[in-house]
């Protein structure tokens, strides 16, 4: 009960990571206001909370709609916690073809609404002395390959903004920390590529399956992983933690393949031949 009496905000927190989060900090002792554009989703979970989890609905690309979330929680006694987390997987084309429309939708998704975020919680958190903001950022920040490109430079800048942010409010007793999951299994990969409703329960498989196969630990990444590391940063566990970051990847992003896939040629084995 490391968060007991402790409130919190999780924008996505109807679904994945952030359900799974809110869900994690409820067990741990914080009531919960989810904000998310997913009305149904969102009202459920609250209903089945015992009061510890409520609703509103927040569209984080508007900042009027992530101010009054924000307030809304703060209103009951005092904001604790921010977990800026919703997110889509953005514009998909490449660099060469991306509209300009389409760049600013994505970043307003992926990177604005972080900002903003931390832009309404810092001030109510410096008024009652402090508080714990975590940011979710992506493996896609670092590196290539894993998301498109308007996607993975938004999570790159939410790593920095990490850091800028804690820099800035430590003076304030603030914290600001990030997650950075590797492939976690949640409707982020169906909603992106358009699969209907009711086949991304199989799809979902598929893609568990696919993940266990691309990392070194062999299963698929889990919503409850990065709730956990969460917890940890929101709580005073991590009372000597900001500006950094949790890498929850299943030692996806360790070095080449073949450093850990005993099947994948390297340099070595392909010499192997000349012994
Ligand atoms: N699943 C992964 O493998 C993975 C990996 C790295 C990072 N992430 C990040 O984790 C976060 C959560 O994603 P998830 O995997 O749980 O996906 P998800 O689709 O299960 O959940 C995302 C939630 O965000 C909500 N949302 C989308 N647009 C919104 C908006 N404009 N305003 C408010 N809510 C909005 C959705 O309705 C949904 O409930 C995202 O920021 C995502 O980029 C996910």
């Amino acid at each position: 009960m490391r968060l007991q009496g402790r409130r919190a905000v999780v924008t996505g927190g109807a679904s994945g990571i952030g359900r799974a989060t809110a869900l994690r900090l409820v067990d741990e002792g914080a009531e919960v206001w989810i904000g998310d554009i997913d009305t149904a989703a969102g009202e459920a979970i609250a209903a089945t909370s015992n009061g510890r989890i409520h609703f509103r609905h927040t569209d984080v690309t508007d900042a009027d709609s992530i101010k009054a979330l924000i307030e809304t929680a703060d209103a009951a006694g005092g904001l604790d916690i921010l977990f800026n987390n919703a997110g889509a997987g953005g514009a998909r084309e490449r660099i060469d073809e991306i509209a300009a429309a389409d760049w600013d939708r994505t970043q307003a998704l992926l990177l604005r609404s972080v900002a903003l975020g931390i832009r309404h919680a810092a001030p109510l958190m410096t008024a009652r002395g402090g508080g714990a903001i975590v940011n979710t950022s992506s493996v896609s920040a670092l590196g290539t390959g894993y998301a498109p490109i308007a996607y993975s430079t938004a999570k790159a800048g939410v790593l920095h903004l990490t850091k800028l942010a804690a820099a800035e409010l430590a003076r304030h007793n603030i914290r600001v920390n990030a997650v950075v999951p590797g492939f976690i299994t949640t409707n982020i990969f169906t909603r992106h590529l358009d699969v209907p409703e009711d086949r991304r329960q199989l799809a979902n498989q598929v893609i568990a399956g696919a993940a266990a196969r691309a990392q070194p630990v062999k299963r698929a990444g889990r919503p409850e992983d990065i709730a956990a590391a969460v917890a940890y940063l929101a709580s005073d566990d991590a009372a000597f933690v900001t500006g950094t970051h949790i890498l929850i990847d299943g030692g996806l992003t360790i070095g080449t393949r073949a450093s850990w896939d005993e099947n994948e040629p390297s340099l070595f084995s392909a010499l192997e031949a000349f012994q």
